[in-house]
């Protein structure tokens, strides 16, 4: 049992580490001022992840009184959208590095004394909370990156990085997998998972039937991307949703959030603060799920069903259910790239998870856009956190798969499932294609 103590511990630790090495680059003003209607001030992000931890290990698990009522209503992300949070009374920079140190501490005292006859699957709380504070703060601190990202030329991250074009290393060209699809053949598979530590919006496995289609081996790059948006792809009503073409045409969209033209009519795009000649062999970021959607449509596509996304990170030949996660393709820490911190996805043809079908880059890359609206799979029953996932369901949010570069592999796995809404941008969002399987395809 004191292994399990062990390991979760470590794991509230790592994830703290992260968390303040980021802060610890911004200075108080910008940790108090909102940078952007669409993102907490950072400094709710600070307080929110130790009152998250207050609530759960030590109000739930150990029935401790918290520390705060008002505490409890600030951070209470359902009672205070992003837009209204710098209106609240939010602790500083310091004060709130202060209460969630106090609480960390508290809650591995109690971790210390915890009956190991409490540590059982979910639904019981324990160890299911531990692996849900570890994964909310994980989350968060992807949250803030997307912030940061927004600061633009104030961003601090800019200094850890040189004020060149794209100093990254290119992969090693051999054995890369450049373009193409995959043709998958559908079939009966187990969608979801029952393992923990899966939040409750991935649970229960259930059996789900897919058709045959085929989809793109990697994420949809740059590159491809571009040759959209110079074939006029943003203005050709025909391609897009008619939400999508109201919000493009309203908001004057013609490119994904960052890119900039050149003075030749190039273009470049700003990544945390450098603006950088556009790597068009990266997968393409910050694009709304209208913009998938279009982009698909020019190809002759569509996006991916939730559940064909499943299929094709974990069908195997022997129909033998893989449970992929990030860990297994790097142990390293997914923002940092030898001695600098990257910022940024690696290239598409270097993707971080490859699935048993051969498709590339599933996790760790960008999130990928799937056509899926945000519901509970059958069976569902909601985990003691019920503003988790259950007051978000119906059909505002589409489903996101994958996770990004900026996504730990704690937080990230084949089964695991983001939601954002469709005209969403400045999270690391991508996408790849899929088409219906044609009825002589499988004959080749
Ligand atoms: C899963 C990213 C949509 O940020 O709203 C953080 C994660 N939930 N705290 C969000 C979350 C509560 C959630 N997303
Ligand atoms: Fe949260």
């Amino acid at each position: 049992m004191s292994g399990i103590v062990d390991s979760v511990s470590a794991r509230l630790g790592a994830t703290r580490r992260r968390t303040l090495d980021l802060v610890s680059l911004v200075d108080d003003a910008d940790l108090t001022r909102q940078i952007s209607p669409l993102m907490s001030p950072l400094v709710w992000d600070l307080a929110h992840v130790g009152n998250y931890e207050e609530l759960w290990l030590l109000n739930q698990v150990a029935g401790i009184p918290t520390t705060s009522s008002e505490y409890d209503d600030m951070y209470n992300a359902f009672e205070h959208p992003r837009r209204e949070r710098p209106a609240l009374a939010l602790l500083g920079p310091g004060a709130a590095r202060a209460y969630i140190a106090e609480v960390r501490e508290r809650a591995l005292e109690h971790l210390e004394t915890l009956d190991p006859g409490r540590f059982r699957p979910w639904p019981s709380l324990v160890p299911f909370v531990y692996d849900m504070v570890v994964q909310h703060e994980q989350q968060h601190v992807e949250t803030m990156l997307a912030t940061l990202a927004l600061m633009g030329e104030a961003d601090p991250t800019r200094g850890l990085r040189p004020d060149t074009p794209d100093s990254r290393t290119a992969p090693d060209p051999s054995g890369l997998v450049t373009a193409g699809t995959v043709d998958l053949p559908g079939g009966n598979f187990a969608m979801g998972t029952d393992e923990d530590p899966a939040y409750d919006n991935e649970r229960p496995a259930h059996t789900v039937r897919v058709e045959p289609f085929r989809m793109d081996v990697r994420p949809v790059t740059s590159g491809e991307y571009l040759e959209f948006v110079e074939a006029g792809g943003y203005d050709d009503e025909s391609l897009w949703h008619p939400n999508g073409w109201a919000f493009v045409e309203g908001a004057g969209l013609e490119a994904p959030q960052y890119w900039l033209r050149d003075t030749s009519g190039g273009w470049l795009r700003n990544r945390f603060g450098h603006v950088e000649p556009l790597r068009e062999d990266e997968p393409v970021m910050h694009v709304c799920w209208y913009e998938a959607d279009a982009y698909s449509r020019w190809r002759g596509g569509r996006l991916p069903t939730e559940a064909e996304w499943e299929h094709a990170a974990s069908w195997t030949p022997e129909g033998r259910k893989v449970l992929g996660t990030a860990d297994e393709a790097s142990d390293a820490d997914l923002w940092t790239e030898g001695e600098t911190q990257r910022f940024g996805p690696l290239p598409a043809t270097a993707g971080t998870w490859t699935s048993p079908a051969g498709c590339v880059g599933m996790l760790g890359g960008v999130w990928e856009w799937t056509s899926t609206d945000f519901r509970g799979y059958p069976g569902f029953v909601s985990s003691p956190y019920d503003e988790y996932s259950k007051v978000f369901f119906g059909s505002n949010y589409k489903v996101l798969r994958g996770g990004s570069w900026a996504t730990h592999p704690w937080a990230a796995r084949t089964t695991f499932r983001n939601w954002d809404f469709p005209i969403r941008r400045q999270i690391f969002s991508g996408f790849r294609c899929a088409w219906d399987a044609r009825p002589n395809a499988r004959e080749g």
